[in-house]
């Protein structure tokens, strides 16, 4: 039984039920390590200067301690032939014929930490609308995470202008976006919240991980406006343990915790990773499936949802996620970037339509109730077989699929 894809899922959160008040439990022990740990960052990376990994030696670190490390993320070069009018989102089709719990962690490519594309401009308004309706619900940086969000903003003037030099142009105090005209300033003191920027910039979703001493990662800052299913209100300050409990995410406790606990603890900021998921969704939302139910409904989950009629309705999702630790402050960066179409687009594709009916098959109950797997079956597979046997006909079969996930 594999444990990071759970791990991620968690973080995704879960269609099944997310209430306000799980998150609150059990966090109340932490409060004292925390209070320490607020002090150690603010601290230090003021005050310590860098030093190579192997000196710093933070993998023998106390639990909730980082000593900043000299580590620097290469800097890209320009993304070849990007253009926000034409550059498409990259096909990511995250799925395998056999469904599997432990797939996906990959090493990441540090020039592809953030990937934008033409919809750039559709989140961009999304978010926009999003800010402005749901505010402080969808974006907050509590102080654990400040000295992080602040490394964050540095590390995004580093990379953005470099990869993507026709859309953001590097300022003496900040960045300046040449396709809105926005102006950011992204150093102290800082003119909005941090995290606020950061949605502006991007395509993704982020969260912000802080360790406490037992090795417990808290979402201490985040700006989560476009996650389909799941509600940073209901998960800020709260540990991925709890995010996980509160998700009801399959076997997370007697198969995962452990596991998951220590991925995290051993992340080096030198070693990033990726991993992409899937998801159906019964409606065209990005920022919030209503088929789920009302976002400002106390619970919401697929028990809540009606079984989708017809496959024009059905879209995929995909999320491609990044985790990296921050050489400095030791924060732990989760970025989730979202790729949405319609079911029926994507399976114009060669091998798609069998390689994710042979996926969607191959799930166990748990995950189907997770992925709500009543509620469109009944629409999907049959579209699905449909599209199988047009394709087999044109010669598109299994033993001709040359297979590259996650594409
Ligand atoms: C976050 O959680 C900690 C306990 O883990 C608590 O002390 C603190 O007050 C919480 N912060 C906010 C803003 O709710
Ligand atoms: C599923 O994961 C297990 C455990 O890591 C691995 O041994 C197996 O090869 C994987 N199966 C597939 C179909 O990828
Ligand atoms: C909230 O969800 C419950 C359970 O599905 C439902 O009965 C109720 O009508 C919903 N309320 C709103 C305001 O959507």
């Amino acid at each position: 039984m594999g444990l990071l894809i759970q791990l991620f899922d968690s973080l995704e959160g879960s269609p099944l039920q997310t209430s306000a008040i799980t998150a609150v439990a059990s966090v109340s022990i932490f409060i004292a390590s925390l209070a320490s740990l607020v002090v150690y960052y603010n601290s230090s990376s003021k005050t310590i200067k860098p030093l190579p990994a192997k000196i710093a030696n933070n993998k023998a670190r106390k639990l909730g301690t980082w000593k900043p490390e000299d580590y620097k993320l290469p800097v890209p070069p320009a993304y070849p032939e990007w253009d926000i009018k034409t550059f498409k989102p990259l096909p990511y089709r995250a799925f395998k014929h056999k469904y599997n719990v432990t797939m996906g962690i990959r090493n990441m490519d540090p020039n592809s930490w953030i990937e934008l594309d033409n919809e750039w401009n559709k989140f961009h308004d999304l978010k926009m609308k999003r800010i402005e309706e749901k505010g402080e619900e969808v974006y907050g940086t509590l102080p654990e995470a400040k000295a992080a969000s602040l490394e964050l903003l540095e590390e995004l003037r580093k990379f953005l202008p470099a990869r993507y030099p026709s859309l953001f142009e590097r300022t003496a105090d900040g960045m300046k976006n040449l396709e809105t005209g926005e102006v950011h300033r992204m150093v102290e003191p800082l003119l909005e919240d941090p995290m606020l920027t950061v949605a502006r910039l991007l395509q993704d979703d982020v969260a912000i991980m802080i360790e406490n001493e037992q090795g417990e990662y808290y979402l201490k800052g985040g700006c989560i406006m476009l996650a389909g299913f799941w509600r940073l209100k209901d998960k800020f300050n709260t540990s991925l343990s709890t995010i996980h409990t509160s998700g009801d995410v399959p076997k997370y406790n007697t198969h995962l915790k452990k596991g998951m606990e220590k991925f995290f603890v051993r992340l080096t900021p030198e070693a990033p990773v990726v991993r992409n998921n899937y998801f159906i969704q019964t409606d065209d939302n990005l920022d919030w499936s209503s088929s789920i139910g009302d976002e400002d409904n106390e619970t919401v989950g697929w028990y809540t949802a009606d079984p989708a009629k017809s496959v024009e309705k059905i879209w995929y999702r995909s999320e491609r996620q990044s985790v990296r630790r921050l050489p400095i402050t030791g924060a732990v960066i989760f970025t989730i970037r979202t790729y949405f179409l319609p079911l029926t687009e994507m399976c114009k594709e060669p091998y798609v339509p069998k390689r994710l009916l042979d996926g969607i098959e191959s799930w166990s109950d748990d995950v189907r109730e997770y992925r709500g797997y009543d509620k469109f079956y009944e629409v999907v597979l049959p579209y699905l077989r449909e599209k199988v046997a047009e394709q087999a006909a044109m010669g598109y079969t299994d033993e001709n699929e040359a297979e590259q996930y996650p594409f």
